[in-house]
């Protein structure tokens, strides 16, 4: 089935109309990734140093959401104020997730939320989320609310178009695979003595360095992908509005749970756009054991 036909049938009209945009857009960032990978002077509202991807996946996708007349706003974690447009869904995105590993060609991707009020919101504000895979594949993973379902890029006559690949995906009940960010050696304490036992469960690191790429074999294999509170860094480095909410709507969706370590992700009502927490994602029992361990280090 293409991707127009399933969305006329299952998306809500205005979530549609942006998943198809985003969907188009995604091709032209991915064609440009080989062009586009030098540093830039700029820093972005994180203060990160900003790559020439980061700003055209950016700058690509603004106008592909505005173009729709569906979207009210449009926040990105490369830009300090949202754009404004006529439309009536809050969009918070990571135009580019993982633009550090374009030069060693490790998966990447790109982060949507659909919010149904003005940002910042909690991620209980969500009315759906998509992430794009840029890997061996270019696949669209989204959520309105009634499962989790992908979308893969293929050639369709002279141009590209992406076809079903698969329908209410659900994290497998056997967990095989984790991912933790950061350095060890600044963990938190809970967090390496949980990170050493799934060694001794006999689970698979399995860690690319880009939290799409990352997550996305947790959704297929189960598991879990952290990017922890370290001892110098309390509040983690990932973005709750733009990466870790509308991941952990997804993931809800697939039958898992995210935390940052005291409670669900999407309970977090965050007060600044760029504001990050710790994140655990992924199978539940293994997200609600560490919450579980770090609550009783705090008590
Ligand atoms: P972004 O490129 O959008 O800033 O995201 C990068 C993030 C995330 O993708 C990944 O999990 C994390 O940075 C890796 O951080 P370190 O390089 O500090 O390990
Ligand atoms: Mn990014
Ligand atoms: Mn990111």
């Amino acid at each position: 089935m293409k991707l127009d036909e399933f969305l006329r049938l299952n998306a809500p009209e205005d979530l549609a109309g942006l998943t198809a945009a985003i969907a188009m857009a995604s091709l032209t960032v991915w064609e440009s990734i080989p062009f586009k990978s030098g540093l830039l002077s700029e820093v972005n509202p994180s203060g990160e140093t900003q790559k020439a991807i980061d700003v055209y996946s950016n700058d690509a996708f603004v106008e592909a959401l505005t173009g729709t007349g569906l979207a009210s706003e449009v926040a990105s974690e490369e830009m300090a104020e949202p754009v404004e447009a006529k439309g009536g869904v809050s969009v918070a995105m990571d135009p580019l997730d993982g633009s550090s590993n374009v030069d060693t060609n490790n998966p990447i991707g790109s982060i949507f939320g659909f919010y149904s009020k003005k940002l910042p919101t909690a991620g209980k504000n969500l009315t759906g989320a998509l992430y794009v895979t840029y890997g061996s594949m270019v696949t669209l993973t989204f959520s309105f609310g009634k499962g989790v379902h992908r979308f893969v890029a293929v050639r369709d006559g002279g141009s590209m178009g992406f076809e079903l690949l698969g329908v209410n995906l659900k994290l497998p009940a056997k967990p095989e695979v984790y991912g933790f960010g950061g350095a060890r050696k600044d963990w938190i304490p809970p967090v390496a003595r949980f990170w050493h036992s799934l060694e001794e469960r006999g689970l698979r690191n399995r860690y690319c360095g880009t939290f799409v790429g990352d997550y996305n074999q947790v959704l297929t294999r189960g598991g879990i992908f952290s990017y922890p509170a370290l001892v110098n860094r309390p509040r983690g480095k990932l973005r709750v509005l733009y990466e870790s909410a509308p991941m952990a709507y997804i993931n809800q969706q697939a039958g898992g749970y995210a935390s940052d370590g005291e409670g669900n992700i999407l309970d977090i009502a965050p007060t600044e756009l760029a504001e990050t927490s710790p994140l655990y994602i992924g199978s539940e029992p293994l997200v609600r054991e560490v919450e579980g361990d770090i609550l009783s280090e705090k008590s």
